[in-house]
């Protein structure tokens, strides 16, 4: 039996700092909320959202091949700043974190909330949209937070976000990861969720 969202919550803060804790916690408010709002389960949502940076911070070069041990495909980008892998390993450990074996979408949810994926299901645009704008992230003020909830469906806050995003990227000379723009794509061409 998997262990309470409380135990949870418990152990990973044991497991990163205060600060991206708070974020955590953050995370899981408005994961909340949107899963209230779109008639999906509000305590799966905050079970992978109080989750999903557990590893925020266990990441080093032997990450990419030890992801490829298990069965997880590395995204070239992920290859080359294996920090972004940290989903990756969160999906790995649920499981023996949460004490039992946990639903196939709450994995998959935390393995795609850094880039995206089109393949993330409903479960995990929440938790990609709440880590994006949850009441802690300053690059944000309440128009950018009004504009993003302003979509009708989590497909239309994730568009508005990635082009918030990709404007940024821009910016700062960045270029967006491929499984990121084929998710943009997928969208804009009707792909759901
Ligand atoms: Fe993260
Ligand atoms: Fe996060």
């Amino acid at each position: 039996m998997r262990i309470s969202y409380t135990e949870l919550e418990a152990r990973v803060r044991g497991m990163i700092k205060e600060k991206r804790f708070l974020h955590s916690e953050g995370v899981v408010s408005v994961s909340r909320m949107l899963a209230e709002r779109f008639g999906l389960s509000p305590d799966d949502a905050a079970y992978i959202g109080i989750y999903h940076d557990a590893y925020r911070y266990s990441c080093d070069e032997s990450t990419p091949a030890f992801c490829r041990e298990h069965g997880i495909e590395v995204f070239p980008e992920e290859e080359s700043e294996p920090m972004l892998l940290h989903g990756a390993l969160a999906a790995i450990h649920f499981p023996e974190d949460a004490g039992g074996s946990v639903p196939d979408h709450f994995r998959i949810a935390v393995r795609h909330h850094t880039l995206g994926h089109k393949e993330m299901g409903p479960y995990g645009a929440i938790l990609y949209i709440a880590d994006y704008m949850e009441p802690g992230r300053k690059h944000l003020d309440d128009d950018d937070r009004r504009r993003i909830l302003s979509g009708e469906r989590l497909e239309d806050m994730i568009i508005t976000i990635m082009d918030m995003q990709n404007a940024y990227f821009r910016r700062e000379g960045i270029k967006s990861a491929a499984v990121s723009d084929e998710l943009y794509g997928f969208i804009r061409s009707g792909g759901t969720l």
